[in-house]
């Protein structure tokens, strides 16, 4: 696929955010810099460094989902983790390394999907080849009697055993003909299944111990030996199956996780939400010295090292760092040092107005009422919302984030529900099959929860 540039990033990320074109920007540079890296002459490339990015702004204005989007686009392993997860080293909590093993796990299934594309062709052919020989069992080679009996053979008229073989191969393609029509998908065969029996094991996920949990994993998997059971199947489902298995074993595993290691460290992605969290106002005190410690765990990812995972040693020197957060109580300011100069990008999100969220109602293309549209037409209920509904709907969500808490356009999404909440729960039986949301409507519904701040607090 052709790398987009960065004008192509940011409209294809139009296509899904509203608004927010400096974080756009940001991110659309910073993606296009990695292929330019891998452009770059061999000396140099190892010295350039990735442009980490924090995106500071409130919440629910699209964060989260522009770094989803670029993840996409980008087609690099991406990974997201709330800072507040990791704990410092010796706390319970995850450490800090356990998010490139995540990523790196990441890439191997990624690697591993796009490899089993690969063969999949190839393995649907074994798939046929051997359901042939289920449906019609390769004749045994028959062990010829000697001298006179042979002469019998011939003389009762059986059939010679170049004959034999022919008349199989011509039956064998008679039904994989067919086969291929789709003329026996309702002929079942019996298949052995392999089933591997690993007996749950539940093992805290403390610091440390994680590396241990996911070695644990392999070698019960290997101590408990697969067993196999027979199964009859129709022959669509055996299909699957056996194409599956043989994918399984056409996949170079050796092949697949150097690649994926390769893939992280050159493009992997990860997003660091909610970095605010660890960042501290003033330092030495209380709960705040493990957020510092966060900190200092955190600082050699971000600046490069080697971690252990059960793929081998993964560099982290190149990967991309995207961190978020809301950043009212702390500043970036606040983070240590070190680790600020490793974030050297900042972007601010805007908080969302009454005129974004009409856009982000009906823009991008899984917007609100697009869903509800496409949920209520499985129905056969036909939903129009007129423009002055919208407009309302907009308007009421601005209102209910000046009232009680600013959540952004995550409004939109209870406001919506409750809105439609009696057409969801009697489109089924409706006789009128067009409804048209229209301001009174909206008013009508909305009206009093808007006016009441204190029921506004718990359903909208
Ligand atoms: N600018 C926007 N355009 C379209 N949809 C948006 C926009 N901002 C937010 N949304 C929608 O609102 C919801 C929440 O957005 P998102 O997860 O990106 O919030 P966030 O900025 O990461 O917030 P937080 O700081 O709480 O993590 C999502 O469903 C998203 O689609
Ligand atoms: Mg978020």
């Amino acid at each position: 696929m052709k790398p987009l540039n960065p004008r192509e990033i940011v409209s294809e990320l139009d296509r899904f955010v509203v608004g927010q074109d400096k974080a756009k920007r940001a991110v659309a540079i910073a993606l296009r810099n990695r292929w330019r890296r891998q452009q770059v002459p061999e000396e140099l490339r190892d010295e350039i460094a990735p442009k980490n990015i924090i995106m500071i702004g409130p919440t629910g204005v699209g964060k989260t989902e522009i770094a989803r989007r670029l993840a996409k686009l980008a087609q690099s392993p991406f990974l997201k983790i709330e800072a507040s997860k990791f704990t410092e080293v010796g706390y319970v909590g995850r450490d800090v390394e356990s998010m490139i093993r995540d990523l790196t796990e990441l890439a191997v299934k990624q690697v591993k999907d796009e490899e089993s594309e690969q063969v999949q062709a190839k393995s649907y052919e074994i798939a046929e080849e051997r359901i042939l020989d289920l449906l019609l069992p390769p004749k045994p080679k028959q062990v010829q009697p000697l001298g006179r009996s042979d002469l019998q053979h011939v003389q009762q008229g059986h059939l010679s055993e170049q004959q034999a073989s022919d008349e199989q191969i011509s039956t064998r393609d008679k039904l994989r003909t067919m086969l291929r029509q789709g003329k026996m998908d309702e002929r079942e065969v019996e298949l052995e299944i392999t089933q591997q029996n690993v007996p749950v094991v539940e093992i805290f996920s403390a610091s440390g111990l994680e590396e241990m949990d996911v070695n644990l994993k392999d070698m019960f998997g290997n101590m408990f030996p697969k067993k196999t059971k027979k199964r009859k199947v129709k022959i669509p489902e055996a299909r699957e199956i056996i194409a599956q298995e043989e994918a399984q074993k056409l996949i170079d595993m050796e092949k697949v996780t150097k690649m994926a290691v390769l893939r992280v460290e050159q493009s992997g992605i990860i997003f660091l939400d909610e970095l605010d969290k660890v960042a501290t106002r003033d330092q030495g005190h209380g709960p705040d010295v493990s957020r510092e410690g966060v900190q200092r765990d955190l600082l050699p990812i971000v600046e490069g090292s080697t971690v252990t995972t059960k793929y081998g040693m993964v560099k982290t020197d190149h990967i991309l760092f995207i961190a978020s957060g809301a950043f009212y109580v702390s500043k970036p300011s606040d983070l240590i040092p070190e680790l600020q100069g490793r974030f050297p990008i900042r972007v601010e999100l805007s908080s969302l107005g009454k005129e974004d969220f009409v856009r982000i109602l009906t823009e991008p293309q899984n917007a609100l009422i697009k869903q509800y549209i496409a949920l209520m037409d499985t129905e056969g209920v036909k939903l129009v919302f007129r423009e002055e509904a919208i407009e309302k709907i907009a308007e009421t969500a601005t209102t209910v984030n000046e009232k009680t808490e600013n959540i952004g356009a995550r409004r939109l999404h209870t406001i919506m529900e409750k809105l439609l909440e009696e057409i969801s729960f009697a489109a089924s039986e409706m006789t009128e099959k067009t409804v048209s949301i229209d301001a009174a409507y909206v008013s009508g519904r909305l009206e009093d929860l808007i006016l009441d701040e204190d029921l506004s607090r718990y359903i909208l």
